[in-house]
């Protein structure tokens, strides 16, 4: 059997991308940007799940993003991105952000920031294709998956409660 019906190993999408922070990332407040780091979440995911689906791969919608420690200029930021779980055509990737301080250096990067995104496989004509389904091989993986699962039955089930809201508008 191929890969393709067989399953990719969840270690195979994973990715790192790292950037120093620099002045033109800043908000009025002389922090990094959130929206920054938004696009930067979106694009090491972006990675991950082209990796997955072995093709182009397009954000559909994002879960949840978390902010946990503010991050300066001159921190070196690093995204770590991996598909947890995998539909027909979409998949659930998670990232993670932490920061290097630049003035301290040796230390341990601190957890900055959180993210689950949906990707969609596309053809060239943008239409969704199928990916191969992930195989999971350790316990955090196994966690990781069913962590994903109960994100998409929400989310299934709150847009399903606003459609029915606005039918009794
Ligand atoms: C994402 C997109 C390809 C889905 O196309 P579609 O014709 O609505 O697809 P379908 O309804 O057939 O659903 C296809 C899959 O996408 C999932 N999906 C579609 N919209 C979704 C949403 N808002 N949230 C989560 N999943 C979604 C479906 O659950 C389905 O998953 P499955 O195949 O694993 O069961 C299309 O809406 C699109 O191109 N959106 C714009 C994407 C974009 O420009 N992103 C920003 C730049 S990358």
């Amino acid at each position: 059997m191929d890969e393709q019906h067989q399953g990719r190993p969840i270690a195979d999408s994973r990715v790192t991308l790292s950037k120093i922070m620099t002045a033109v990332d800043v908000n009025l407040y002389g922090t990094v940007h959130g929206g920054v780091l938004m696009k930067f979440v979106d694009d090491v995911a972006g990675a991950a799940a082209a990796r997955h689906s072995g093709g182009t791969a397009v954000t559909a919608a994002i879960d949840e993003i978390v902010f946990i420690e503010p991050v300066r200029v001159g921190d070196l930021v690093h995204a770590y991105a991996q598909v947890n779980w995998t539909g027909n055509s979409s998949m659930e990737v998670g990232v993670k952000l932490a920061a290097e301080r630049w003035d301290e250096v040796g230390g341990t990067p601190i957890p900055v920031a959180t993210a689950y995104l949906v990707f969609v496989a596309v053809d060239v004509a943008g239409k969704p294709r199928s990916v191969p389904p992930v195989v999971l091989t350790d316990p955090d993986d196994k966690r990781r998956f069913k962590e994903a699962l109960i994100r998409r039955d929400h989310r299934l089930a709150r847009r399903a409660a606003i459609q029915r809201a606005r039918a009794e508008q």
